[in-house]
């Protein structure tokens, strides 16, 4: 648990953190948020992070004024250094009665709290299990571009995928694969790897996109394209990604085993794609 967080201009103890009970992002989950690792001490693709929030709070029309990298490079440091993940979150605000009309006179709400995290994949790619993981009905609002703290529909995809024994859930909406109920999917077929396009069905991950540059950097074949959730019975591995798990392969779907149920090779390779990344990273020779 957080030993300090922040609330609108103040680092405070956790129970001193109060937000109203007429904040929209308590009524609405009228808010956006991100959650962004640090390896010690450092922002891991801080700027794309702030990038996407920028985007998302354009998208939901607040307007935040705050210097948000040197705000999380100082709760982490403030919460001791070291690897922790930054959750940071903007409401439209605290009005002074539940409403759905948008008071223009509001001012956001900026919350953030700052956790241990285990650093990427530092371990040896030879001892990752791989998870397990369901598929699930694509319940969402034809946003999920957007990071918005409406996340009721991932949270029972994640419960039922639980319930099932598995880790995560895979969205399918309209016989398509989307992505993670918090991550995003890869799927790799005859040695090309293959992910969902971007659009309003997904989230661009920041995960997704470094695993892009990498992959093609190296020539590596990653295709954006429309996954028909046929093609998981002929994948001969599934991944997915997400800023606080790196890429992880899943070895079993809705009980049956991915190809022969171990990770793959092309996880392997690019695993160690993103290990090197990350040690570069630590080294300050990438951004
Ligand atoms: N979730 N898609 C969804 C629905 C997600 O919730 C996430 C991440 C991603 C991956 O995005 P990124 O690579 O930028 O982390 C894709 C975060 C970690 C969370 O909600 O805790």
């Amino acid at each position: 648990m957080s030993e300090v967080v922040y609330l609108n201009g103040e680092f405070l103890a956790p129970e001193e953190a109060k937000v109203s009970v007429f904040d929209r992002g308590f009524l609405f989950a009228d808010s956006t948020y991100e959650v962004i690792p640090f390896y010690q001490g450092v922002g891991f693709r801080l700027r794309q992070h702030m990038e996407r929030l920028r985007q998302g709070l354009e998208a939901i029309q607040i307007e935040l004024e705050a210097d948000l990298e040197s705000l999380c490079s100082e709760l982490v440091a403030r919460n001791g250094g070291g690897n922790q993940a930054v959750y940071l979150q903007v409401t439209r605000g605290a009005d002074t009665r539940r409403r759905h009309a948008i008071n223009p006179i509001l001012k956001p709400t900026l919350f953030m709290a700052s956790y241990p995290i285990e650093v990427g994949l530092s371990q040896s790619l030879a001892k990752v299990p791989g998870i397990s993981a369901i598929t699930t009905d694509d319940i969402r609002w034809r946003r999920c571009d957007i990071k918005t703290t409406a996340l009721l529909a991932n949270i029972i995809a994640v419960q039922t995928a639980l319930e099932a024994g598995a880790q995560e859930a895979l969205f399918v909406r309209d016989g398509f694969l989307t992505e993670g109920a918090t991550s995003n999917l890869y799927l790799v077929r005859q040695d090309e790897i293959l992910t969902p396009a971007l659009d309003s069905h997904i989230l661009g991950g920041t995960t997704r996109n470094l695993l892009l540059e990498l992959t093609r950097e190296k020539g590596i074949s990653c295709t954006e394209q429309d996954l028909p959730v046929t093609l998981l019975a002929q994948a001969d591995e599934v991944w997915i990604s997400s800023s606080t798990r790196g890429v992880i392969p899943v070895v079993r779907v809705n009980g049956k085993p991915v190809a022969d149920g171990s990770p793959g090779p092309m996880w392997h390779k690019v695993a160690k794609l993103y290990q090197a990344f990350e040690k570069q990273i630590f080294k300050g020779q990438r951004q």
